[in-house]
């Protein structure tokens, strides 16, 4: 079943009912200043930070699932009926309603007893500030007096405190109220120079500031006591909880339609002028106000609007595609390049499953993020590689996770995820293809940010291939550490105590368990490494890398295969996880993937083995699943993945993330017609006609879509922020699309369905654009034959780097052989 549609015009998905079956969420914000919205207008607002900096309240796991948000509620003042224009919290049945999700904004528009409503919700380029613009028509035949009640529940500011510590919370709660503007100044008397503020462009009938007040005692969202009775208890909150309502008084005449502005920001004061004057407790508003009255303004709103439609034109203009498939073509153009710049901005901290006070950016998720947003932001980018690199250790390892407001390493889980640093070497390699900026190699970089001990960026890539160097087990495979790439299979891990955190308990120093994922992954960044190293002039370090890699090629060989497949590691006694004498969890995606991503293989028809048993026993109509068979029970001796029950998770889901990794492995088989369709198994525009089996939106990739042994196969879980988002977008465009950045220019190496006759892609690269058109006439899967520059065939299939020029560079590409 469907609940909306893509408008690919638009770049909006519109939802045309309201009860999804998730809340379907879009972000708004994206710079310092974030928010998730539903399509019912749920979720909460932040300032860079969703625990330490949350100005709205939310409950997660909440009944009903999305309860808590933007609301506004309207009230027909003669008969004293009122109802919520986005649906929720009321409830109440809406003759029309439409939600639209677009880049970086919600509209949510919707009727009932014929009052028309419109709300748009962004956050304007530049501004630390959510506006909501809100429309309201009379479509009756005579005039009607209404009511329009906004409402917003503060947060105190860190969400971990707020949800935890009553007996100090119902005390500290702090507001003002002055020409309208609800300001919200819990523990701003103390330490805090920052403050929420929640404007309105109308003359206000009233206001409420005191949750309790506003609701009434035993009442909920859906029946606040203000809006029954028509009437603002202008409270003013003195500890407990603080909230925000205006109250405005709407006349319209039939067909009149009447605009409303609400603007909700934070705002830091200098902290030596916090105050009006030195010895007052009232927030000093003269910095603030300016702000207000912009946004106030309707000209400002709708051109701050429009400035942000230009922003996104420009990022996704980078990359277009026109192919024969429209799931292809949409995904890559507006949402999943929209959704790499989601898991830019926040990693993994705040959706609707992820709670915005757990972790903080992974040193491993970081990096593979850069190859989904790197052409869109390449100084971000930059920034980026720098803040990460400078949370390496001497040692070569990582801390696992840093805090984005101090980006500093994270000692509660500290290091020791053996996979880590290499993750650093494919970043910065997919930087330099794209920008060319190789002087980044010489930026001097801290080590766990201790001042004094920076070295060139160079040096951290040799000790992050050093780091598995000086870690090798019993096999000669690198030691897992406490894990690689999957953070569940905890091979050192033996917790046998409820409730202990597998992610965070303490590991034995295993000198056994091993990795040949790793081991994959050290020859494939190891590859990298040495043409970098080459290129730099660093000819030693070239040689003495290839060498290496060599090693640790004959080792995977040796150790690392299985028969038909590679083996995913070894355990703390010595035994093979991910082998055919395993009873369970006999194959895994993992070290197939990387293996051949890696090249091992290529030559000798393994890889091809290996692919083929993916298909044969991972492969399901939606997706392929982590491994199997699944384990029935839980293993000590490997830990987290074996306490999901079987088919949820990494214990034989679909973990979307690494499907990508087979579709690169089939594409450099030449196995366009197995890639594009493994692809199309996890496209969310692809799955949107089966909306009541994948529940989550059809317009972003999930974390998980429940395997084979799960009861709810095909059901998909924690949407959003994934790296699924990157991997996915990396793989079409550069490995299926096959417009793959290089050190020296543009590759055309398309690998595509056979019955694909043409596709054109338009990409913007080193300051020039690219009109690149691939011809397919005999009905190939790959092999660029012939490439014409400017009408003039050139050798080889790499398009130069050329100095920029106005007009686009038109490209001519034939498949054939
Ligand atoms: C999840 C993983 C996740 C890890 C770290 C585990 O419980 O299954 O997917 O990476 O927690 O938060
Ligand atoms: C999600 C984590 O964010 C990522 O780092 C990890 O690789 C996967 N889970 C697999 O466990």
């Amino acid at each position: 079943m469907r609940y909306g549609h893509f408008d690919d015009q638009r770049r909006e998905y519109v939802i045309t009912r309201p009860d999804t079956p998730l809340p379907w969420m879009n972000y708004l914000g994206c710079e310092f200043y974030f928010g998730i919205i539903s399509n019912t207008a749920g979720g909460y607002s932040f300032y860079r930070d969703a625990r330490l900096r949350r100005l709205t309240r939310y409950r997660y796991n909440n009944a009903p699932f999305d309860s808590g948000g933007r609301y506004l509620y309207l009230r027909d003042n003669d008969t004293g009926e009122f109802w919520s224009p986005s649906w929720q919290p009321t409830r109440t049945k809406l003759d029309k309603y439409e939600c639209r999700h677009g880049l970086g904004y919600t509209i949510i528009r919707s009727s009932c007893k014929k009052i028309e409503a419109q709300t748009s919700y962004f956050v304007p380029l530049g501004e630390t500030l959510e506006i909501w613009k809100f429309r309201v028509t009379n479509r009756r035949k005579k005039p009607v007096k209404l009511s329009v009640f906004s409402s917003i529940e503060f947060c105190l500011w860190d969400a971990q405190d707020d949800a935890t510590n009553f007996q100090r919370n119902f005390n500290t709660g702090q507001v003002e109220v002055v020409d309208g503007v609800i300001y919200h100044k819990t523990e701003y008397r103390e330490r805090r120079n920052h403050f929420a503020y929640f404007a309105c462009s109308k003359k206000l009938a009233g206001f409420d500031t005191q949750r309790d007040t506003f609701l009434g005692a035993y009442r909920s969202w859906d029946n606040p006591a203000a809006v029954a009775r028509g009437k603002s208890f202008n409270s003013i909150a003195h500890g407990w909880a603080p909230h925000g309502s205006h109250h405005v008084k709407v006349n319209l005449k039939p067909r009149e339609t009447k605009e409303i502005i609400f603007v909700l920001g934070y705002h830091e004061n200098p902290a030596d002028r916090k105050f009006n004057r030195p010895d007052s407790q009232t927030i000093n508003k003269k910095t603030v106000r300016p702000i207000i009255a912009k946004y106030l303004d309707g000209r400002n709103v709708d051109a701050a609007f429009e400035s942000l439609r230009r922003y996104w034109d420009g990022l996704l203009g980078i990359y277009q595609v026109r192919s024969p498939d429209i799931h292809a073509n949409r995904i890559v153009n507006i949402w999943n390049a929209y959704q790499c710049m989601a898991t830019f901005n926040l990693s993994r901290s705040a959706s609707f499953y992820e709670s915005g006070i757990g972790r903080g950016l992974g040193f491993r998720d970081s990096n593979q993020d850069l190859l989904g947003f790197v052409h869109m932001v390449p100084a971000r980018a930059r920034e980026r590689i720098l803040d990460l690199a400078a949370t390496q250790l001497q040692s070569g390892g990582a801390f696992h996770q840093y805090q984005p407001l101090t980006k500093r390493g994270n000692h509660n889980l500290g290091s020791n995820f053996n996979d880590d640093p290499h993750w650093l070497i494919l970043g910065v390699a997919a930087y330099l293809k794209e920008t060319g900026d190789w002087k980044i190699l010489d930026e001097p970089v801290p080590f766990e940010n201790a001042p004094g001990s920076e070295q060139p960026l160079y040096e951290h890539l040799r000790r992050s291939f050093n780091y598995t160097l000086e870690r090798l087990g019993p096999h000669g495979l690198p030691l897992i550490g406490r894990a690689d790439w999957n953070d569940c299979l905890n091979l050192n891990c033996f917790s046998n105590t409820p409730g202990q955190s597998f992610q965070t308990t303490t590991n034995k120093d295993g000198k056994v368990a091993e990795s040949v994922f790793i081991a994959g992954l050290f020859v494939r960044a190891g590859k990298e490494l040495a043409v970098i190293a080459r290129k730099r002039g660093q000819g030693e370090d070239a040689e003495r890398c290839l060498a290496e890699i060599a090693k640790m090629e004959t080792v995977i060989y040796q150790h690392g295969w299985d028969g038909e497949w590679f083996v995913r590691a070894y355990d703390d006694f010595g035994r093979p996880v991910g082998s055919k004498i395993c009873d369970e969890g006999k194959i895994f995606i993992e070290s197939q993937g990387m293996c051949v991503m890696a090249g091992i293989g290529l030559q000798d028809g393994k890889a091809k083995l290996s692919l083929n048993s993916v298909n044969k026993h991972l492969a399901t109509r939606h997706g392929i699943v982590l491994q199997q068979p699944a384990y029935s029970k839980y293993y000590l001796h490997l830990g987290e993945i074996s306490s999901y029950p079987p088919g949820y998770k990494e214990n034989a889901g679909v973990f979307c993330h690494n499907n990508p990794w087979i579709i690169i492995a089939e594409t450099m088989v030449g196995n366009g017609n197995r890639a594009f369709d493994y692809y199309m198994r996890i496209n969310p525009s692809a799955r949107e006609k089966i909306g009541e089996i994948h529940r989550c939106e059809p317009y972003v990739f999930a974390q998980m879509i429940a395997g084979k042994d799960a009861p709810t196969h095909g059901e998909a879980k924690n949407s959003w922020l994934t790296g699924t988002a990157a991997w996915t977008y990396f793989t079409v465009t550069q490995w299926i699309l096959g417009i793959r950045t290089d050190y020296d220019g543009l590759r055309v190496d398309p690998v595509i369905p056979a019955k694909w006759k043409r596709f054109t892609v338009t990409r913007r690269f080193r300051g020039n654009t690219y009109v690149i058109k691939v011809k397919n006439p005999k009905g190939k899967q790959r092999g660029v034959k012939k490439l014409l520059v400017d009408g003039k065939e050139i050798a080889g299939n790499v398009l130069p780097v050329c100095p920029p020029r106005s007009d686009p560079i038109r490209v001519e590409a034939v498949l054939e052989g």
